[in-house]
């Protein structure tokens, strides 16, 4: 069978399936050559003079790398003339960024987080861009922060790219999660797996360790049962990943299982957890459910939350359904 490119892939979902409309294929078509030209420049590495620090802290207080910033341009660069959008956010900015008067608006908002894990860049190790799309709100001419503070329910399409040894889009569009890969030479997205699914149960689990003394009890209950392995009450040995890019923790559970977890502890507890929700939390739960997963913040489901903010966090547990309804379950029991 020939490859069938993310043009083609789109074009048949609005042709065909009736699935998206023609202003969404666009706006996902200008994501991904975008995400293109962020791995052309990840890929330069030293040689390109992007790796470092931007010399700039961001709103979450973080020191901006120069790949942060670079990737946030590539974005608002490609989708601000498009006439497919009518506001974009990210990480990187403050406030939404509105389209500019002298280019016609469409009628979706897009949030990303531009570069995921951006303390791998310098060592070489994987990292993402993640995004998400919602609707502008009805009759909303220029729309501010409060019309992005949808909850994950209203998302119409959400996908990541991993920039690792191959670079790998996976979206979904609220009909299964796909996976496409970047074929350097011809400089094109290729399906390369239709309809990707988490298993229900998994060995596997990912969590920063380190801050195994700043968790709440629930957390401590679960994972110290993983760790007790065979000899505990579980029965079963348990592995431990940890990249620190949510994306690639995200697509490895993607691809063979697992969980993720980046819960709320005494270190993040003032700011309500780590993770960002509009822009990491709420695209990866949207593509872990879709994908037979599931994903919450301790006790209810991601996607349901109502956002207060622009950048608020939350408390993160995705993957493999058996397990993240467990540790779940752990939080339920601590508060009844
Ligand atoms: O943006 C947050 C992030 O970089 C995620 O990609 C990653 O999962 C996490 O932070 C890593 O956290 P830590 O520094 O605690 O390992």
């Amino acid at each position: 069978m020939k490859p069938i490119s993310l043009t083609r892939f789109l074009i048949e979902e609005q042709r065909e399936k009736g699935q998206i409309a023609p202003d969404l294929r666009l706006l996902i078509e200008v994501v991904a050559r975008a995400c293109k030209a962020i791995s052309i420049q990840i890929g330069k590495g030293a040689l390109g003079n992007v790796l470092g620090n931007a010399g700039a802290v961001n709103v979450q207080g973080e020191a901006q790398k120069k790949l942060d910033v670079l990737s946030n341009e590539i974005l608002l660069d490609a989708n601000e003339w498009g006439g497919h959008l009518a506001a974009i956010a990210s990480e990187e900015m403050d406030d939404p960024h509105l389209i500019p008067h002298r280019f016609p608006k469409g009628n979706y908002l897009l949030v990303f987080d531009p570069l995921d894990g951006s303390s791998n860049i310098d060592v070489n190790v994987s990292v993402g861009t993640i995004f998400s799309v919602l609707k502008c709100p009805d009759g909303v001419t220029d729309p501010g922060a409060d019309d992005f503070l949808q909850p994950g329910t209203q998302q119409v399409a959400a996908g990541y790219t991993v920039y690792g040894p191959s670079t790998v889009l996976v979206l979904t569009l609220g009909d299964g999660v796909h996976q496409f890969t970047l074929d350097r030479e011809i400089g094109s997205f290729v399906l390369t797996q239709s309809d990707l699914r988490i298993p229900a149960d998994t060995a596997e689990f990912a969590i920063n360790m380190s801050n195994q003394r700043h968790w709440e009890a629930p957390v401590q209950r679960y994972v110290g049962e993983l760790v007790a392995g065979k000899t505990g009450p579980r029965k079963k040995d348990f592995n431990m990943r940890w990249v620190a890019s949510m994306v690639a923790d995200v697509h490895r559970i993607l691809t063979r299982g697992g969980i993720f977890m980046y819960p709320v502890d005494a270190k993040c507890r003032d700011k309500g957890g780590r993770l960002r929700l509009l822009y990491e939390a709420n695209p990866m739960a949207f593509i872990v459910e879709q994908a037979g997963g599931a994903a919450t913040d301790g006790l209810g489901r991601l996607l349901e939350v109502q956002p207060r903010g622009l950048h608020q966090r939350v408390p993160v547990f995705l993957g493999s359904k058996n397990e993240v309804e467990r540790v779940t379950g752990y939080h339920r029991e601590a508060i009844a």
